[in-house]
């Protein structure tokens, strides 16, 4: 309680022509400037203190040359999984590199071939189908089960069907996005059966885990035993967290050394070598002094959602949304209004709201759309109070 008293996320912070992509292109995306930026899954809140003092301090230096990465990045991150995840990662597990896309296409370069079959629990943050897909793999979308009431979940048996012997990996998105579901131990050990019984490798996307809130924990699914710590590429950064993806700094963490000979003759042909200055920078001062501003964060993310979940409940049952376990985003299920996504999305833009498409993250999720609800206070009644208007 006293830490988020000595953080502001009220103040509101101008990021127009800032080159940021959740501001500056609302005209290419929403056909207006003016729209309430509800969509890019960044915050609108200042970094931390101790992530903005240290790249002032490194950009007062007057020289960015090329830079070295330092043993202390991999230490802390192996310390961040450790304290915040219960995961005992060893530092040389740790390949560090310039975003979590570029690490997941070469992760899906080095462990599968051209012409075989990635799976992919769906819908799902786009980038991880349309990643295999532009490196020639072949895309399996594994629905998610999502009722109208309850959270969404694993289809397994439904799964096991779709599955091809020339399946090679699946991708999991753990927090997932969109849903905001934390996957349970026992939904994560059936799955890892699943992967067990089909050979599967696992590249595990858990960007959003530390924005978990009370009540639920993200397990590491390459924590789940040594059989799957094996077969388990696990992508992470402290993007999200920390509100820095703009410095493209991301991880891997490959427990199997012939995984990450493999994964490192990748990066090598691509000439990825570790995190910008900037980035690095960034990671080293996040990981090692930023967990109060997070604990503040997410006391604030949390009364956010309460706010939000508050504000709608009355435009149930016509518009539904299941509590997310983490993230700062809302799923919102509006197929009770009976529009199609195009009369869905131009309603929402005329009352001034700009909110990602449920289609954006594949087929199935034709009637929904995506609030970020990561903004100050007082911005985002205004934007509640307006969806509500807009879709009474
Ligand atoms: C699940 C997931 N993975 C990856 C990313 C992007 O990661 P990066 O910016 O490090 O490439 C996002 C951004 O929204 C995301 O939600």
């Amino acid at each position: 309680m006293g830490a988020a008293l000595t953080y502001d996320f009220d103040t509101p912070i101008d990021r127009s022509h800032t080159h940021s992509v959740k501001y500056d292109r609302r005209q290419a995306k929403f056909g207006r400037a003016d729209v309430l930026p509800l969509w890019v899954a960044d915050m609108d809140f200042a970094a931390p203190e101790c992530v903005r003092l240290a790249l002032a301090e490194r950009a007062a230096h007057p020289i960015y040359g090329y830079t070295v990465t330092p043993p202390a990045a991999a230490e802390l991150v192996a310390a961040w999984q450790a304290r915040r995840h219960g995961w005992a990662v060893e530092p040389e597990w740790v390949l560090l590199g310039p975003g979590l896309l570029p690490l997941l296409a070469v992760a899906i370069e080095a462990l599968s071939r051209p012409g075989e079959a990635v799976a992919v629990p769906t819908p799902v943050y786009n980038p991880l189908t349309e990643c295999p897909e532009r490196l020639g793999r072949r895309v399996i979308r594994l629905p998610l089960r999502q009722g109208q009431t309850g959270p969404a979940e694993f289809d397994l048996d439904a799964w096991s069907e779709s599955l091809t012997p020339e399946t090679r990996l699946l991708i999991l998105c753990s927090p997932h996005n969109p849903h905001g579901r934390v996957w349970r131990h026992d939904e994560l050990e059936r799955l890892a059966q699943l992967c067990l019984r089909h050979d599967l490798l696992i590249l595990s996307d858990e960007i959003h885990a530390d924005l978990t809130y009370p009540g639920h924990r993200h397990l590491p699914f390459a924590n789940s035993s040594a059989e799957l710590a094996a077969r388990t590429v696990t992508l992470n950064s402290p993007g999200k967290t920390f509100n820095i993806a703009g410095l493209n700094t991301a991880y891997v963490i490959v427990p199997a050394p012939a995984q990450r000979t493999r994964l490192q003759a990748a990066l090598q042909a691509h000439y990825f070598e570790g995190p910008n200055l900037f980035g690095l920078t960034a990671l080293l001062a996040a990981y090692g002094e930023g967990e109060d501003w997070l604990a503040a964060l997410m006391a604030y993310l949390a009364d956010n959602l309460d706010l939000a979940l508050a504000t709608l409940a009355p435009l149930a049952p016509r518009v539904v949304c299941a509590r997310p376990q983490a993230t700062h985003l809302l799923w919102l299920d509006c197929r009770g209004l009976g529009l199609s996504d195009a009369e869905l999305k131009r309603r929402l833009i005329d009352a001034g709201l700009g909110l990602s498409p449920g289609t954006q993250f594949g087929p199935e999720g034709s009637g929904f759309m995506r609030l970020n609800f990561a903004l100050p206070r007082a911005k985002l009644r205004e934007a509640l109070e307006r969806l509500v208007a807009a879709l009474a």
